[in-house]
């Protein structure tokens, strides 16, 4: 309980923040405080590291910061789910909507061809249209998605119950 009041008093709320009447989630002081940054990588090992998980796949970008750490400590590999055009070699796609427009993610066709325990992470759920387009690259291999992993979940928006629906399970440190 200690390491999520840690991690929580270290996210610094920024108001209208991209836009007005929007509250954005700022992980910068978390990242730059030793112990914050331990304390967030800690509470993710505790829940997993008796799980036997081989691979965490991480979202670009901030995805990348926590996934890498998390595998460190855990002793897994790590695997990259990458923005368009980022990834060399075959690689499978999928879209997903933004508030304005779309983006899609990319994993490569060599990654999970033998069944694999895979922790999803990322910094935040919002929508969860971008964990949702995640595990549906995965759901095109062998790999068998744990759990998806969230530092920040926005209790206010469906990203949880979306997921929830896609028969996803959900993990975060906190709730705002
Ligand atoms: C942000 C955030 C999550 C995503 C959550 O990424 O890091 O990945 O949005 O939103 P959703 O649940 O509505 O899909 P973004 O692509 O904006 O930026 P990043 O590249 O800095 O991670
Ligand atoms: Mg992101």
């Amino acid at each position: 309980m200690d390491l999520i009041n840690t991690i929580r008093d270290s996210i610094r709320a920024i108001p209208d923040y991209p836009k007005p009447g929007i509250i954005f989630r700022d992980i910068s002081p978390l990242l730059q405080s030793a112990t914050a940054f331990n304390a967030t990588i800690e509470a993710f090992a505790q829940r997993y590291e008796a799980e036997g998980i081989d691979q965490i796949a991480a979202v670009e970008a901030r995805g990348f910061i926590f996934g890498a750490a998390l595998a460190q400590r855990l002793g897994c590999g790590l695997t990259l789910l990458r923005k368009p055009g980022k990834l060399p070699g075959p690689v499978v796609t999928e879209r997903y909507a933004l508030e304005y427009g779309e983006d899609s993610l990319e994993l490569q066709e060599t990654a999970f061809t033998q069944p694999q325990r895979v922790v999803l992470i990322d910094d935040l759920l919002a929508t969860g249209g971008t964990v949702a387009a995640a595990a549906k690259l995965l759901s095109r291999t062998q790999a068998e998605l744990v759990e998806a992993a969230f530092v920040i979940t926005l209790d206010d928006l469906p990203g949880e119950q979306k997921l929830r629906e896609l028969g996803i399970s959900c993990y975060t440190l906190c709730r705002f």
